[in-house]
């Protein structure tokens, strides 16, 4: 949506990074396992702002895609990924109505809901692909005003994976945390 693109570009503009360099903690402490899990090396970053997701993928070995609707966010990611020296396929992408077209062993969605995308990266998955999601839940800890349908509420993530083909591999909330969230660790097997 174009108001999107605006809030986040506005949001992106400063020359710090907005979303800090550090990749996501639970990326981080299961890479590993992720790497050990993972059918092969294509991932995808759902929402990847300014990359800093993708940017880590790349130096452990994934070939990724990174989309966003954010193009000053894609900007830094770029910037970023010279700098470094990988390489990352950032992408600019209205998510709303989005399919996805290729196949991925592995798609991370962090920081971000769109419920309507979930199914599509099941399927966009291959046989024992991985998604890794993490995002705000909704609990009176929240602090600020946030729109009631980019939250997760108690339990609804585990619903809405609970009917994909897969296995869930972690599942926590985290209702107490200063931002709480919840997360999933999923991997698909189709019978
Ligand atoms: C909180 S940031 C998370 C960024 C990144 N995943 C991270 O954890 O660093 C949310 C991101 O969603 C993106 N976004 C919001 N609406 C979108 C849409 N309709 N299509 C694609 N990206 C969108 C924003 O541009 C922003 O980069």
């Amino acid at each position: 949506m174009e108001a999107d693109r605006i809030k986040w570009n506005q949001r992106y503009s400063g020359e710090e990074y907005l979303m800090g360099l550090l990749p996501s903690r639970f990326l981080t402490e299961r890479i590993e396992q992720i790497k050990t899990l993972c059918p092969g090396s294509r991932a995808l970053d759902i929402a990847c702002g300014e990359g800093r997701n993708s940017i880590f993928l790349a130096h452990n070995g994934f070939q990724v895609t990174a989309v966003d609707i954010s193009d000053e966010g894609l900007k830094k990611g770029r910037r970023r990924m010279r700098d470094e020296g990988v390489s990352v396929n950032f992408s600019a992408v209205d998510l709303e109505g989005y399919d996805i077209v290729r196949q991925y062993d592995l798609i991370i969605n962090l920081n971000f809901l769109l419920r309507e995308l979930i199914p599509k990266e099941v399927t966009a998955l291959n046989q024992d692909g991985l998604i890794l999601l993490e995002t705000i839940l909704d609990s009176p800890k929240l602090p600020g005003i946030h729109t009631r349908r980019y939250l997760l509420q108690p339990g609804e993530l585990r619903r809405l994976f609970n009917r994909e083909p897969g296995t869930i591999l972690e599942y926590d909330e985290f209702p107490d945390n200063a931002t709480p969230t919840a997360r999933i660790l999923f991997q698909k097997r189709l019978p």
